[in-house]
C-alpha cells in the first residue's frame, strides 16, 4: 500500500451496527487496521444468545461447526448441545479474548442512516469499499436499552397451567411447544396445540441409519451432486446423470426419519423431499422428548392453512375454534424489514429483488449500495462459520488486497445464486446456500488469494465435512 493509500485508509472510519455473533466476528477482522465503533442497542453482546427467555434454547449446530477459526469450544468434540448460557459465554471469551470488548459502544441503537457521499449514480462502478471520506452519516440514541425481556421463571409461568396455541412448525415453535409441554406436567397440565401451516422435515439428531449426518451434504464428494452457481454445461449434464443418487439421499434420510419419528401416526410426513429443507436452511433438530410429550398428550397438533383470532382463541378455516389464554406465534423474523427502516432512500428501494431477497455479492456487499457491507443474512448450516469467513474476506477487500468486480458481474453472480436456490427448493425464501456452502467458500478463498482446497490431502479433501477450522 503506499502512503497516500495508507493515509486515506487512516482517514476512513468503520462502523458496525450490532455485537451479535456478526458484529463481534466483523470488529475483530477489521480491528488490525481500522479501529473500528461497534454500535449496540443493548447492554451486551451476544444478540440473538443473549436475548434467550427460554432456559431450554440451545445451539442446534455441533459446537466444532460453530466456532471461530481461531477461537476453539473448551470441548469442541462434546457431541451435547451448548445452552445459550453457553454460547454467550464462549461468545464473551471470544471477544475478550481478542480485545474487542473495547470497541463497543453499549446502549447505543442506532436510529437513522444519512448517505452523505458524492451525488449517487448507480451506473457507477462500486469502487472501494472505503473511500477516505465520510459516506455514511448514523444518528444514534444513546439511552439503556428499552428491549424487555421475560425472565426464565416468568416465561414458564406463562405457559403453566394454560391453554397455549404456538403458530408455527420450525425450531422456535418446536422449542415452545417443547417448553410449555414440560411446564404443564402435573395436575393442573393443559396440552398446547401447534398450529401447522406447512409440514417440514425434523431430524432428531446427526445421525442416519448409523451414518453421520456430515457425510449426505458438507462434504466436497457430497456436494458435488447439487447445481452451483458458474457451472458449465459439463457439470450440468454430470448432474442432470447423477440426479437419481441425489434423490436417493434424500430418500435415504427420509426412510429414517419415517422409521425413528411417529410421522405418519400424527399425520406429519411432509410430501416433499428432505433435500427441499435443507437447500432452504430451514431443517430443525428435534429435542429429545418431543414426540414422547405427544404420546402423553402433551402437544396436540392442528394443521390450517389459514386462521385468526376470536375472543376467546383461535379459529380455522373451516370454522373450528380453538381456546386458548395464550397464542404464541413463532412465525419467524424478517431480519430485511428492519434494515429497511434505517437506510434511506433510494438505496432502501434498491435493497431486495423482486423475489425479496438482497442480492449479495459474497454475502456480503450489495452491488447498488456503496461503502456499506451486511454480515448475517446469508444463511448455511453454520451461521457463525459463514459470517466469519465474510468477514474475512471484507477485512481484505477493506485493504484492497483484491477488487470488486463490475457491479454487473456482481449482479449477476448474486442472480445466478438465486436461481440455483430457486432451482433447488421451493422454500428459497431465505438466501441459503448450504448445499453449496463450499464452492462458495471456494471463491471467497480464491479472491483472496488463498488457495481454496484447504486439507491435508486429498482423501480428507473429497470425504472430510469443511468447517471454520479450515479457513485460519
Ligand atoms: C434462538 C436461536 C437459536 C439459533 N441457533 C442457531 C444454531 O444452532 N446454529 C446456527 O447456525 N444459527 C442459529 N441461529 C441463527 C443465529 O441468528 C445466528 O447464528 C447468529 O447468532 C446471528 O448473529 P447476528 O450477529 O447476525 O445477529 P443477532 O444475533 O440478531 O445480533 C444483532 C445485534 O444487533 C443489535 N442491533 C440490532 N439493531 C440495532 C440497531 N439499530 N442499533 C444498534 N444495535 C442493533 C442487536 O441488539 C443484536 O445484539 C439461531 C437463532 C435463534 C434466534
Ligand atoms: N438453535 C435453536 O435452538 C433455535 C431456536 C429457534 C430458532 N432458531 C433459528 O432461528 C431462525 C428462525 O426460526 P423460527 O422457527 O423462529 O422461524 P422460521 O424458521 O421462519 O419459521 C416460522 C414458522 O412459522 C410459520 N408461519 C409463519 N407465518 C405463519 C402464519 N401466518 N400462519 C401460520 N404459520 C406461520 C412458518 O410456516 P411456513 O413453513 O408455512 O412458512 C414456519 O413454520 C432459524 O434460523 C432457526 O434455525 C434456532
Amino acid at each position: 500500500m503506499g502512503s497516500e493509500e495508507k493515509q486515506l485508509k487512516l482517514a476512513s472510519r468503520v462502523g458496525i451496527i450490532g455485537a451479535g455473533v456478526s458484529g463481534i466476528a466483523a470488529a475483530k477482522q477489521l480491528s488490525a487496521g481500522y479501529s473500528p465503533v461497534v454500535f449496540e442497542a443493548t447492554d451486551s453482546i451476544g444478540g440473538v444468545w443473549k436475548h434467550c427467555s427460554y432456559a431450554s434454547t440451545k445451539l442446534q449446530t455441533p459446537r466444532c461447526d460453530y466456532e471461530f477459526s481461531d477461537y476453539p469450544w473448551p470441548e469442541r468434540d462434546n457431541s451435547s448441545f451448548p445452552s445459550h448460557v453457553e454460547v454467550l459465554e464462549y461468545l464473551h471469551g471470544y471477544a475478550t479474548h481478542f480485545d474487542v470488548l473495547k470497541l463497543i459502544k453499549f446502549n447505543s441503537r442506532v436510529t437513522e442512516i444519512r448517505y452523505v457521499g458524492d451525488h449517487y449514480d448507480d451506473s457507477a462502478e462500486y469502487g472501494p469499499l472505503l473511500s477516505g471520506r465520510p459516506v455514511w452519516e448514523v444518528a444514534v440514541e444513546d439511552s439503556v436499552s428499552k428491549l424487555v425481556q421475560l425472565n426464565k421463571e416468568a416465561a414458564r409461568s406463562l405457559l403453566k397451567g394454560k391453554k397455549v396455541a404456538v403458530v408455527g412448525y420450525k425450531k422456535s415453535a418446536i422449542d415452545l411447544c417443547m417448553e410449555c409441554a414440560e411446564a404443564n406436567h402435573g395436575p393442573d397440565g393443559q396440552p398446547c396445540t401447534m398450529v401447522i401451516r406447512s409440514l417440514h422435515w425434523t431430524v432428531p439428531s446427526y445421525w442416519i441409519w448409523g451414518l453421520p449426518f456430515f457425510l449426505f451434504y458438507s462434504t466436497r464428494s457430497s456436494q458435488l451432486l447439487h447445481e452451483r452457481p458458474n457451472q458449465n454445461w459439463f457439470r450440468t449434464l454430470f448432474l442432470s446423470l447423477l440426479s437419481p443418487m441425489k434423490k436417493a439421499i434424500s430418500k435415504f434420510i427420509e426412510s429414517y426419519l419415517v422409521w425413528k419419528l411417529p410421522l405418519v401416526k400424527y399425520g406429519l410426513k411432509p410430501d416433499h423431499p428432505f433435500v427441499e429443507d435443507y437447500a432452504s436452511c430451514q431443517m430443525a433438530i428435534l429435542p429429545e422428548n418431543f414426540f414422547s410429550e405427544a404420546d402423553k398428550g402433551n402437544i396436540v397438533f392442528r394443521k390450517a392453512s389459514r386462521w385468526w383470532f376470536w375472543s376467546g382463541g383461535i379459529e380455522f378455516e373451516d370454522n373450528t375454534r380453538l381456546e386458548a389464554d395464550v397464542v404464541i406465534l413463532a412465525t419467524g423474523f424478517d431480519g430485511k424489514k428492519k434494515l429497511q427502516a434505517l437506510i434511506p432512500q433510494p438505496f432502501n428501494n434498491l435493497m431486495a429483488d423482486s423475489s425479496g431477497i438482497m442480492p449479495l455479492y459474497r454475502g456480503t456487499i450489495h452491488p447498488l449500495i456503496p461503502n456499506m457491507a451486511f454480515v448475517g443474512y446469508v444463511e448455511s448450516v453454520s451461521n457463525l462459520h459463514t459470517a466469519e469467513i465474510r468477514c474475512k474476506w471484507l477485512a481484505r477487500l477493506a485493504d484492497d488486497v483484491f477488487k470488486l468486480p463490475s457491479v454487473e458481474k456482481m449482479l449477476q453472480q448474486t442472480s445466478k445464486e438465486i436461481q440455483v436456490m430457486k432451482r433447488t427448493t421451493r422454500f428459497y425464501k431465505r438466501h441459503c446456500i448450504s448445499t453449496f456452502s463450499i464452492n462458495h467458500s471456494d471463491e471467497i478463498c480464491e479472491e483472496m488469494g488463498w488457495s481454496s482446497w484447504r486439507k491435508k490431502n486429498r482423501l480428507l479433501e473429497v470425504f472430510s465435512p469443511y468447517n471454520s477450522q479450515d479457513y485460519v
